[in-house]
């Protein structure tokens, strides 16, 4: 397989392959991890022109950064590197997520990331979730001085609406919108799309895939490993996993009309959102497995038609239950 195609993240930032890798499985969350193979995932994704990869500082509580902080490092000329920060955990609660938008805190958590990174500058350092009782601009100034001290060289945001998008760019540029997009969750069309695309911020959609549910490898979350973070999210368990089950269908007889699988056609619908809504779309599909990587760098040629796309259309008004079991800290919370 030739190189995927690449795209700018944002009017100034990095340019990048047309599809990201989500490299949170890798340490936490979807059940067991393998280094080895992640490692090699991460090989095979650059290989492929897969060139920006997402982590956090929560995912696995900081080993998500050590674990890829030395592939990182191996080829930092052409790995566009992405890291968060916001959300806080408790080691004795492992429900717990609190949010932290204080500008003292953004100034350790940034220090922080990089030594677990081991790197001096992160490409794009995103907000993770608002906290509302901090003002914006000031958590958003707080990022702008990292650029400026050089730590940090653009800046994103995740789960936020299209007015916050507005006031924090009035405060710095904004290469990155990261927030849940894909067939199942249409929440940024809302607001944020438009705005980005007015701004020329690009999409960065996060688990476009439904966490694996779009592409059928599970239909009741509650049947996955005791510790799989998907066990607690609404629209994967009980009837509502039973009914949006049945929204998988004509994804599959897409896929098997045009010789795809379920995750190529539902990655193809999200890469599509660039030519409907007029802006940058970089999806960052999550895997812990090579052969997965390149099957969905693989949708990155997939066109599907006009009617196959108001066919897949239909999907999202349709889905039950919410994508988070407390929606207190997404952006949905805060639209009017
Ligand atoms: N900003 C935020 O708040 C936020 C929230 C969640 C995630 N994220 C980021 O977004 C990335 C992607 O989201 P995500 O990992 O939650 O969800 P996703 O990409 O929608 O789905 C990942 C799941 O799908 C499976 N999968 C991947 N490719 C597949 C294929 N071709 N066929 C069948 N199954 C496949 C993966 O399992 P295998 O590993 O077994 O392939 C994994 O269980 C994350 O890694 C993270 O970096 C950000």
């Amino acid at each position: 397989m030739s190189s995927i195609e690449t795209t700018r993240l944002g009017s100034n930032g990095p340019v990048v392959g047309v599809q990201g890798l989500g490299c949170m499985g890798m340490s936490e969350f979807y059940g067991p991890t393998d280094t080895e193979e992640a490692l090699a995932t991460l090989g095979r994704a650059l290989e492929l022109g897969v060139t920006l990869f997402d982590t956090a500082d929560i995912y696995g509580s900081g080993a998500n950064e050590e674990l890829i902080g030395p592939f990182v490092r191996a080829h930092r000329d052409q790995v566009v590197l992405a890291t968060k920060f916001a959300i806080e955990r408790r080691a004795d609660d492992p429900s717990y997520r609190g949010v932290n938008n204080d500008p003292a805190y953004i100034r350790q958590a940034v220090d922080a990331s990089l030594r677990r990174l081991g790197v001096d500058e992160i490409d794009l350092y995103y907000m993770h979730r608002r906290n509302p009782e901090v003002p914006l601009a000031e958590s958003v100034g707080a990022m702008a001085e990292l650029v400026a001290a050089g730590k940090v060289k653009h800046l994103g945001l995740s789960e936020v609406t299209g007015p916050e998008l507005r006031e924090a760019y009035a405060v710095h540029p904004i290469a990155a919108l990261q927030s849940e997009w894909s067939l199942f969750s249409r929440g940024p069309e809302r607001s944020a799309v438009p705005v980005a695309a007015e701004l020329g911020v690009a999409l960065v959609p996060y688990s476009p895939l439904g966490r694996g549910f779009l592409t059928g490898a599970f239909a009741d979350a509650g049947k996955l490993g005791a510790d799989d973070f998907r066990r607690h999210l609404p629209q994967f368990t009980g009837e509502n996993a039973a009914g949006n089950a049945e929204l998988v269908e004509p994804i599959r007889k897409i896929a098997a009309e045009r010789g795809a699988t379920a995750a190529q056609v539902a990655l193809a619908w999200v890469q599509q959102r660039a030519e409907v809504h007029g802006l940058a779309v970089v999806p960052i599909p999550g895997t812990r497995k090579r052969s997965r990587l390149e099957e969905n760098a693989a949708a990155t040629a997939l066109k599907l038609t006009a009617e196959e796309l108001a066919e897949l259309d239909l999907i999202g008004g349709r889905v039950q239950g919410s994508r988070y079991a407390d929606m207190s800290n997404t952006s949905d919370a805060r639209e009017v």
